[in-house]
């Protein structure tokens, strides 16, 4: 019989990689509930509880906060696309493959792009980017507050914001892989966009990407000289659908946004400091455990995040081969590095619904045996 013949039957994966995360059985159901159309006055109802939500996890009050039908790139490319007009200099902070990713949708979307970087792991001083607009002023600044390619997360944005700010300049924040596990706090820090995705501490399938604008920015884009290079993505017409009086702009994904709602109400329910410290808990338990096996973390604890872990490979560990065995005959999955930390470190997420201290020891005993 060929395969296609079978019922699906994926394997019941322990997600401990970059993302997705688990998704909890409450958001699961929210899946398989009835479709409206993406017009029913039902539908514009949940659509309004996913903004107030989503105000709550960002800790903001930007009225322009929505969630892209698309993934994390979405974001990506709506906050650039929406934001840098043809020839406006852009300063790409580089600090991983996230970072690259921003510089080069900065470049596709016509900025002038002057990248500021140093080696992954590491995290920006304050001051290098205060030194780089002082030199060359952007009318953009990307930043990734945190890195899912090397486990670092970016203090003081308020500082960041402030040095864009005085030299004219609005900072876009990819939070994809701190929203609702770490702390995030637009409004304090004055972030002129923030995005991030569904499938990461929020614990909802991929296919969703929050994203906040902040009035500076929304004065930016409304006062845009040329035209909006993409359509799909144009916040002005998302925000006239995200709206009491809902204009079609393109067909929601109806469940996608049932999903996302009610993982949003998890994270309202447990609330928002009681999250962020679990998972500064159960990535301790982990990073205690890896130390314990030789397997020390690539980031300083003082930058570390709590939902990805990076431990670094000692000699002789075959990469590919243990997380083959994770993935064969434990079920778990976690992930390599990329580029310049490929075979040098792992990638182990605790986000939102994985981030479970079960899921610590589980973890860390398949690794003991695999290692032994
Ligand atoms: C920091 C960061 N930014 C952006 C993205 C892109 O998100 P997606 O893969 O959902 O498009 C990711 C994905 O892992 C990420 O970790």
């Amino acid at each position: 019989m060929p395969p296609v013949d079978r019922e699906l039957d994926p394997s019941p994966r322990l997600l401990l990689g970059p993302g997705p995360s688990l998704v909890a059985p409450r958001v699961l159901r929210a899946l398989a509930a009835p479709m409206v159309g993406h017009l029913d006055p039902e539908f514009i109802v949940i659509l309004s509880d996913i903004q107030a939500l989503l105000r709550t996890a960002f800790q903001t009050e930007n009225r322009l906060t929505l969630a892209l039908s698309g993934t994390g790139t979405s974001a990506m490319e709506a906050a650039l696309a929406n934001l840098v007009e043809p020839g406006e200099p852009v300063l790409a902070c580089v600090h991983g493959f996230f970072g690259d990713r921003l510089a080069e949708i900065a470049r596709r979307v016509g900025g002038d792009v002057q990248r500021l970087e140093v080696p992954w792991g590491q995290t920006f001083e304050v001051e290098a980017i205060g030194r780089a607009l002082r030199d060359r002023p952007a009318r953009i600044v990307t930043l990734v507050h945190a890195e899912t390619s090397t486990g670092a997360r970016q203090p003081e944005i308020a500082a960041i914001a402030e040095a864009c700010h005085r030299q004219g300049g609005l900072l876009i924040l990819d939070c994809v892989t701190s929203l609702g596990g770490l702390p995030v706090e637009i409004d304090a820090w004055q972030v002129d966009i923030a995005y991030s995705a569904s499938q990461k501490c929020l614990s909802a399938p991929p296919g969703m990407a929050p994203i906040t604008v902040s009035p500076r920015a929304e004065e930016k884009i409304r006062s845009r000289k040329s035209p909006l290079p993409t359509f799909y993505l144009d916040l002005t017409l998302l925000a006239r659908y995200w709206s009491d009086a809902p204009a079609y702009h393109h067909t929601a994904p109806i469940s996608l946004a049932y999903a996302l709602r009610e993982a949003l109400r998890l994270v309202s329910e447990e609330g928002l400091a009681a999250r962020f410290e679990r998972h500064q808990k159960n990535a301790r338990r982990l990073w205690q455990g890896l130390e314990d096996i030789d397997l020390p973390l690539l980031v300083p604890e003082a930058v570390r995040l709590p939902s990805l872990s990076t431990p670094k490979l000692a000699p002789g560990i075959d990469d590919a081969a243990v997380r083959r065995r994770l993935l064969n005959d434990y079920n778990i999955e976690i992930a390599g590095g990329f580029g310049p930390l490929a075979g040098a470190i792992w990638r182990i997420g605790l986000m939102g619904h994985s981030s479970r201290p079960e899921n610590v020891t589980t973890l860390l005993g398949a690794l003991r045996e695999i290692l032994r």
